[in-house]
């Protein structure tokens, strides 16, 4: 994760916080829930998801004042069979539908051994891997899908149609670090795009295609245009997979209908698909988290190629930038602070200082 250079700020996590939630509170979310969205924002902004944390907030708040998003809303948990259960998001925060959605799936596992929810008229929920590790911290094997706006052309069409829909998934370890996956199926998650358009930087050539179908270094015109997605009709077919499990299957939009958390023009109506499994299924938990152990560090100790300096299991990168960042603090661009504080001047709560 590249550091921002210029006219940069360390803000310590805990004010970061109090500000996100206070705008929230301010903007109508009742305070359980508006902490529930700042831990979800904040968790990303630690472990070095920029792009999908409090930076959204003025996008976020922008849906709540044109009414297309409710902050009151409270989703409706109905029980399906035993161990499967559904959630009407009923056009709250996306992460207060889903983070209720993980907690029940977690319980069913915890009697049942495997819980799964479906979630339906939910919102963007910013960054998967909150919800693969609110189950780690469950001590529970996940996977977290969503469907998304439409960003990508599936493979040979040229329309954006199907969601860069991150596939998320992750299991806990023992005395090592848990694996968390969270990736967006195109080369790069459009929020970079996004971030790098707030900060005025290029992008690398091969993540967007501009509106003629050219390859470009400007984020404005990729956002114009299409995302690539990884791995060609491998990427496409995994977006349609995360719009079959969240959109088709839940009752959410689908197939290009979930409105981009960027337009305030109508509801999203995303859709998002969770299972929690208890690790201890075939075999003792200890077992089972020895045995991940392990895997950890078969991976990590592999025989590198040349010019590696260090193997990383999946979620690691992220897991190191959050300890830094939980001493260091933040960084955040002035510009990034006065969006933040913009919206903070408008609900009248106190702004983030800085030195
Ligand atoms: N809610 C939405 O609609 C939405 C849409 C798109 C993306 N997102 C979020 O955007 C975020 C970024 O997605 P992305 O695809 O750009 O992620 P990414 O490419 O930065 O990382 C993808 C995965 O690869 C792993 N990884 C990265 N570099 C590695 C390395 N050198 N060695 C080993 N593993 C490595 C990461 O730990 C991660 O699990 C995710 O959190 C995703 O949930 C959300």
């Amino acid at each position: 994760m590249t550091e921002p250079t210029s006219q940069t700020h360390h803000i310590k996590p805990s004010d970061l916080t109090t500000l996100v939630q206070n705008i929230l509170i301010g903007n109508g979310v009742p305070s359980d829930n508006a902490k529930i969205v700042a831990d979800c924002l904040v968790q990303a902004d630690l472990r070095g998801v920029d792009t999908h944390g409090s930076n959204r907030i003025p996008s976020y708040m922008e849906r709540v004042r044109q009414k297309v998003l409710d902050p009151a809303a409270s989703p409706q948990l109905s029980q399906v069979t035993p161990v499967v259960a559904q959630v009407d998001g009923h056009n709250a925060f996306g992460f207060v539908a889903a983070h209720q959605g993980m907690k029940h799936a977690i319980e069913m596992a915890e009697v049942y051994g495997i819980g799964m929810v479906s979630v339906k008229h939910s919102n963007h929920f910013g960054m998967s891997a909150w919800l693969v590790q609110q189950a780690v911290d469950a001590g529970m094997l996940s996977l977290v899908f969503t469907n998304s706006s439409p960003a990508l052309p599936v493979w040979g069409g040229k329309e954006k149609l199907m969601g860069v829909s991150p596939i998320a998934c992750g299991a806990p370890a023992g005395n090592e670090r848990p694996f968390i996956l969270d990736m967006a199926p195109s080369v790069a998650a459009r929020g970079k795009i996004y971030k790098a358009l707030r900060r005025g930087e290029k992008i690398p050539q091969d993540w967007a295609l501009d509106a003629d179908g050219n390859r470009t270094e400007d984020p404005a015109r990729a956002l114009e245009g299409v995302m690539l997605p990884m791995g060609g009709p491998k990427g496409s077919a995994l977006s349609i997979m995360m719009d079959v499990f969240s959109g088709v299957f839940s009752g959410a939009a689908f197939a290009g209908h979930v409105t981009n958390p960027y337009d305030p023009s109508k509801p999203a109506d995303v859709g998002h698909f969770l299972v929690a499994i208890k690790p201890d299924l075939f075999m003792s938990v200890e077992n089972f988290k020895s045995r991940m152990d392990y895997l950890y560090q078969r991976v990590v100790g592999c025989e590198k190629m040349e010019g590696v300096d260090r193997i990383y299991y999946p979620g690691e990168i992220e897991q190191i930038t959050r300890d830094r960042r939980l001493e260091e603090g933040i960084p955040f661009t002035e510009a990034e602070i006065a969006g933040l504080n913009r919206e903070a001047e408008m609900v009248g709560v106190e702004k983030l200082r800085y030195e």
